[in-house]
């Protein structure tokens, strides 16, 4: 053999074999060997969070009384009885320190204080969350936590707080893992176990050290609830899909759903790739005030089960049509798989997938419509045209299917 086809035969193999785990993983029934998170922290949010988060809808707008109506909706609506657990005050609930160094909360919006805004919460059954930055100041010029991470994990240890949403503004000079670390450890250090949720933006390569950290971390900027947003989002956070595994999540940041001017058909685009990606599922619209057909979007149990597979596998675009038909694909335990037809042009179109696209062997499967729950039967794709799997979908619209192999 002369060196030059050496040289291409290992090329070769080590290209199967460097293929070989990611292959393996396509078509693994069950999740991935995962070393635990080394934090008291390790068991929580094995499937990826769902609640409710201030910021999408309310910005700095916010005090006790919506957060209690909140979470009085949450159980009103059944959204709780559906998972979404997390009340999650985001940024501007702060005001000073005290003479302790202790972070003070807005004595006018939060007159009760956090204690028993929590205390509130747990009595509804569900969690508390609250926001913090990295830096001396948070993104609207509160105080952050740098240098009271230990004071500010006691406290919220003290308040009965279960998840906290670290930012990353006015953070020049730090080192992104080595801050974000601090907070883990301090939160260890004060014995409550609470949900860490990462927000640098994908700024500093977050794919490399937060999956040892923390339990979700942002891929992108800031969404905004536009079509365009959602779309270039999804897009950024689903080049990462290989990191997410129960405990580890990427974040897209929270939904948009029920916000701005997007379309029913939209928000369900939206809620659909957020499912399918296995993302924190955090409302960001009022609860207080929404339509049937928003609660309708959140609660759909079929497609919400897509989220909390207990595999945690994110989905992926497995096949980009370039008319504005994307496959996206996401394997579930037990051997099925969701599959997601997304129709991102403003003209209805036809789209179709294989199961060869979706990663499914050749032969029959039990078909589900997720958002509509029709069980539309046995199909088999034996390879020609018209046993594909096939829909029409509207503009800026989605299908949602379930393939569960159906063996003879
Ligand atoms: C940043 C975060 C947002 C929100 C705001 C609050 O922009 O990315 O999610 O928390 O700060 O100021």
């Amino acid at each position: 053999m002369t060196l030059s086809k050496r040289r291409a035969t290992s090329a070769l193999l080590l290209a199967q074999v460097l293929l070989l785990p990611a292959c393996a993983r396509e078509t693994s029934p069950s999740a991935p060997e995962i070393p635990p998170l080394a934090s008291i922290s390790a068991h929580l949010a094995l499937t990826p969070p769902m609640g409710f988060n201030t910021w999408n809808r309310f910005g700095c707008d916010i005090d006790e009384t919506l957060l209690r109506e909140t979470a009085d909706a949450l159980v009103e609506t059944g959204m709780r009885d559906a998972g979404y657990r997390y009340v999650v005050v985001d940024d501007c609930w702060q005001t000073s320190r005290d003479a302790d160094g202790r972070i003070v909360a807005d004595p006018e919006r939060f007159p009760s204080g956090m204690k028993a805004l929590a205390d509130y919460v747990h009595s509804q059954g569900l969690l508390f969350g609250l926001y913090t930055d990295v830096g001396p100041m948070t993104c609207q010029d509160r105080p952050g936590s740098l240098g009271y991470e230990e004071i500010d994990a006691a406290t919220y240890a003290e308040w009965g707080v279960d998840y906290v949403k670290v930012d990353w503004c006015h953070s020049e000079g730090l080192d992104a893992a080595v801050s974000y670390r601090k907070f883990r450890d301090a939160f260890d250090g004060a014995g409550r176990p609470m949900v860490l949720s990462i927000c640098e933006w994908g700024r500093n390569a977050p794919f490399e050290w937060a999956r040892e950290i923390g339990h979700l971390w942002r891929t992108t900027a800031d969404i905004q609830p536009t079509w365009e947003s959602i779309l270039w989002t999804a897009d950024a956070n689903e080049r990462h899909h290989e990191l997410a595994e129960p405990g580890r999540w990427n974040d897209p940041d929270m939904l948009q759903v029920g916000n701005g001017d997007l379309t029913l058909s939209e928000n369900r685009a939206h809620f659909t790739l957020w499912a399918l990606m296995a993302a924190p599922l955090m409302a960001g619209n009022d609860l207080r005030a929404m339509s049937e057909e928003i609660l309708d979007l959140l609660t759909n149990t079929d497609v919400l089960a897509v989220n909390q597979d207990p595999l945690g596998r994110q989905g992926r675009i497995v096949l980009d049509r370039g008319y504005g038909l994307q496959v996206w694909a996401k394997p579930l335990e037990g051997g099925a798989v969701a599959v997601a037809l997304l129709n991102r042009s403003g003209d209805a179109i036809e789209g179709y997938a294989r199961w060869s696209d979706v990663g499914l062997a050749a032969g029959a499967a039990n078909v589900q419509d997720l958002w509509t729950g029709e069980s539309l039967g046995r199909h088999v794709d034996d390879g020609r045209y018209e046993t594909r799997l096939r829909a029409e979908i509207g503009a800026h619209d989605v299908r949602l299917f379930r393939l569960t192999p159906a063996p003879d």
